[in-house]
């Protein structure tokens, strides 16, 4: 899978990557209520565009990508000076408030999520196959301190046969695999769009008091 991901952004198959910040994301960011400073996780973060506008609300971003392409494209396209250095199994590009680590989001290890209280997924849950999912809920229940809370953005398809990514990931499944750990609710359901994919905004709050 991860080389599938890497031929993806050699070859610019990227059509997940929005040109503009995410509507729901500037709809429904201001209710989390979130103080500014608290950095943010963006776990396969590609080089979404919304990481700069959570800069400019105020919060340090730490994004999390496999490809070394999409984030050099990131900071191409960004201002500022890059620096750079190795932290454990990742390659770290620091511009101005934005850390991209390079890597697999599987080791990111406890120990260097400790500042974080905050995180926003669009399209990362649903990027990954069934088995990954259950993986990926229980690694971020592991990164994120009682009371961190979260954007998810997840997608579903009404029929056919779930060859991802993206992969259809329906209410019941969001809830299967996050409530354990997280208090869940849903913001907003899309009406599907022309490929028949409909859009579902939840607001996450890690569960405490600890971490399991
Ligand atoms: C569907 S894209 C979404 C990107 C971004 N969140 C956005 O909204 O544009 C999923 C991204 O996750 C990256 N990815 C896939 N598996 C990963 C992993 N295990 N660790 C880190 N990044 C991963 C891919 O390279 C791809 O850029």
């Amino acid at each position: 899978m991860a080389n599938e991901w890497l031929e993806r952004w050699r070859e610019g198959r990227i059509g997940f990557h929005r040109e503009t910040v995410h509507p729901a994301l500037l709809r429904h960011w201001p209710a989390l209520d979130v103080a500014a400073g608290g950095k943010v996780l963006v776990p396969l973060c590609g080089k979404s565009l919304d990481m700069r506008w959570l800069v400019e609300q105020g919060h340090p971003v730490l994004g999390i990508e496999l490809s070394s392409e999409a984030i050099e494209q990131f900071v191409s396209e960004g201002a500022g000076e890059v620096s750079r250095y190795r932290q454990g199994h990742f390659d770290v590009c620091r511009q101005a408030s934005i850390e991209l680590w390079c890597g697999d989001f599987f080791h990111f290890h406890i120990d260097q999520a400790h500042e974080i209280g905050v995180f926003y997924d669009r399209a990362a849950l649903i990027a990954l196959p069934p088995a990954a999912r259950q993986r990926y809920a229980f690694h971020m229940a592991q990164l994120l301190l009682p009371g961190a809370r979260g954007l998810l953005i997840s997608l579903t398809h009404g029929s056919g046969p779930d060859k991802g990514p993206p992969y259809s990931v329906d209410h019941a499944e969001v809830q299967r695999l996050l409530s354990p750990n997280f208090e869940l609710t849903l913001l907003e359901e899309r009406p599907p769009d022309e490929r028949r994919w409909r859009e579902s905004v939840w607001s996450l709050v890690r569960r405490g008091p600890g971490r399991e």
